[in-house]
């Protein structure tokens, strides 16, 4: 599989470099700031790779719709107008965008789901994500997901961290973001009754679990020719 690998100088772009050949994928063709691709990178490759910036999956998509080449995304901290760019460029090619491609997160997923539908809704939710210094969005995405997941189980209204007097409300649901040295990526979420408090746990401990998740839902996406956006529960 022939892939156009987006970011290709940022941390999960040489982390993908280097696992790329592992998962039967070479990198014909590299995108960076400021670069593109025509028509004969197009031509020679499967699909775009996407780790960069949400500008540079903006700029992505409306080259890659004009070649009609397939996108794997994992970039995050998109505006809503970026998501309507993804959405109308998913009009005319199949993509595929996951907040968070390890295979435990997925699962993570699921799981809160269950509990958010199967707890009585006296349970207060809290979601509490870790990362390193560097990350630019907050909440993350994968926090973002995972508050979808619980909001289409239940009803309440997020809050982004507390200070001052803040008793809680019921039915909200406080999203935590805590930033600091090199923090690959922990979700905390926190279902705390009466008496009792059911927590799931997420730790990465190597970035290599998002890109080798990445090129393993890539392998199954390129047999995709459907346009449409895709997320991870439609490929694993
Ligand atoms: N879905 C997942 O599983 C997952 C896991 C980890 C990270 N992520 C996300 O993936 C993205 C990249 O993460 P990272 O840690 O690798 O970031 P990073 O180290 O900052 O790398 C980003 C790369 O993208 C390039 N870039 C920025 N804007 C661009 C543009 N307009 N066109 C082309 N290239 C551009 C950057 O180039 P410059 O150096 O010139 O700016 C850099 O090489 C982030 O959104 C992050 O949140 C997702």
């Amino acid at each position: 599989m022939k892939i156009l690998l987006c970011g290709s100088h940022g941390r999960m772009g040489r982390l993908l470099m280097s696992l790329a050949s592992h998962y039967g994928c070479e990198v014909v063709g590299e995108i960076n700031r400021g670069s593109n691709f025509g028509t004969e990178l197009a031509r020679a490759s499967d699909m775009c790779l996407d780790f960069s910036s949400p500008e540079g999956l903006a700029e992505l998509c409306i080259a890659a719709a004009e070649h009609g080449t397939r996108i794997v995304s994992g970039t995050t901290g998109l505006s809503d107008e970026q998501k309507r760019r993804l959405a109308l460029s998913a009009q005319n090619i199949p993509i595929l965008h996951a907040a968070n491609f390890s295979i435990g997160v997925h699962i993570l997923n699921k799981l809160v789901r269950i509990a958010a539908g199967s707890l009585p809704t006296s349970f207060d939710i809290e979601i509490i994500e870790k990362h390193h210094s560097q990350k630019k969005d907050a909440p993350s995405g994968t926090a973002m997901t995972l508050l979808k997941n619980i909001q289409a189980e239940r009803q309440c209204e997020e809050i982004f961290g507390r200070h001052g007097e803040c008793k809680r409300n019921a039915g909200e649901l406080c999203l935590h973001s805590v930033r600091g040295g090199d923090m690959v990526g922990e979700h905390e979420v926190l279902f705390a009754g009466q008496g009792e408090t059911l927590e799931f746990v997420h730790r990465a401990t190597s970035r290599e679990i998002f890109a080798r998740g990445a090129l393993l839902a890539a392998q199954k996406f390129v047999k995709i020719n459907e346009p449409g956006l895709y997320n991870l529960d439609d490929i694993l």
